[in-house]
């Protein structure tokens, strides 16, 4: 990939701040764009993104409240939608015509449902329903509806539905040693931040074909040592497998961004 301004919000956070080791390893040139750190960037504020976009030839969109907890449901909606509306605004007016947008594995709804919803089917990929009943879900729908909005007017945007994004370690703590019900409903899954983060910058590479995207990030394997189809026939009955399942495989299929972006989950929480 040629060398490349790109302009990445959220930058202080835990996935922009690896975007931009990664972005910064590979030779290219970032602009940060947080509420924190040395030039601070309001999002809510649409000039200050207009002048921090300037000379910038990508965006990788971050930032954004990452869970639901402890914010009121209008001040969550708000943020991530007016954000993530004046990054792509802003970016488009500028001439940039390259978007990759943090999109999450919650948007499938099971996550954050005050009551839980379940899952049907899986494996899940990107064309499961849809069946969300929680505004953070939304805020996700929204970004992605936004994003193929910017997508027919010539950007190219890749919206990346990220699993739990997890180090190793975490994986360890908040997964293999809890107990099994407490991931029932994110079924078991996770993506390395690494992995994460190297979604975002290959999907910064042209595409002749799929301006827009949407993208099932996740790890090969849950977070789990029991095999998978034990945990849901204990844990998820009535959830139906779509698909024979050895050991530890994650119920997530990520085939559409091995083909579109050449990205595969290539590390395990197991051998770190
Ligand atoms: N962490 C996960 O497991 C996970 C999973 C799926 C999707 N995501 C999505 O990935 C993105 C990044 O998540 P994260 O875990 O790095 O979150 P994070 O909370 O670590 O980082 C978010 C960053 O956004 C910045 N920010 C918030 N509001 C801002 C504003 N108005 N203007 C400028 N900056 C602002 C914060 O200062 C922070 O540095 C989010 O959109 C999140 O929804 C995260």
């Amino acid at each position: 990939m040629r060398q490349m301004r790109i302009w990445v919000s959220g930058a202080r956070g835990k996935l922009g701040a690896e975007v931009c080791r990664q972005l910064i390893g590979a030779g290219h040139e970032v602009i940060e764009a947080d509420l924190t750190g040395p030039e601070p960037v309001d999002l809510m504020d649409r000039e200050a993104v207009a002048r921090s976009l300037r000379g910038a030839d990508a965006i990788v969109h971050c930032a954004g409240i990452a869970s639901p907890e402890n914010i009121e449901p209008v001040r969550l909606f708000e943020l991530n939608t007016i954000t993530t509306f004046n990054a792509l605004e802003e970016a488009w007016k500028q001439g940039i015509r390259t978007a990759v947008l943090a999109s999450s594995g919650s948007i499938y709804g099971t996550a954050w449902s005050p009551d839980e919803i379940g899952t049907p089917d899986v494996p899940i990929d990107e064309n499961t329903e849809l069946r969300y009943v929680d505004p953070y879900a939304l805020t996700k729908d929204v970004l992605e509806r936004m994003g193929q909005t910017y997508a027919r007017r010539g950007v190219q945007v890749t919206a990346l539905r990220f699993h739990w994004i997890l180090t190793p370690d975490e994986v360890r703590r908040y997964i293999a040693d809890a107990p099994p019900e407490d991931n029932r409903r994110n079924l078991w899954g996770y993506v390395d931040l690494g992995e994460a983060a190297r979604a975002c910058t290959l999907s910064l590479q042209p595409r002749p074909h799929n301006r827009f995207a949407t993208l099932v990030i996740a790890a090969e394997d849950t977070g789990r040592y029991e095999p998978t189809a034990d945990l849901l026939s204990h844990y998820s009955p009535n959830t139906k497998l779509h698909t024979a399942l050895t050991g530890t495989a994650s119920l997530f299929n990520t085939r559409q961004a091995a083909n579109l972006i050449h990205w595969t989950h290539q590390s395990t929480w197991r051998t770190h």
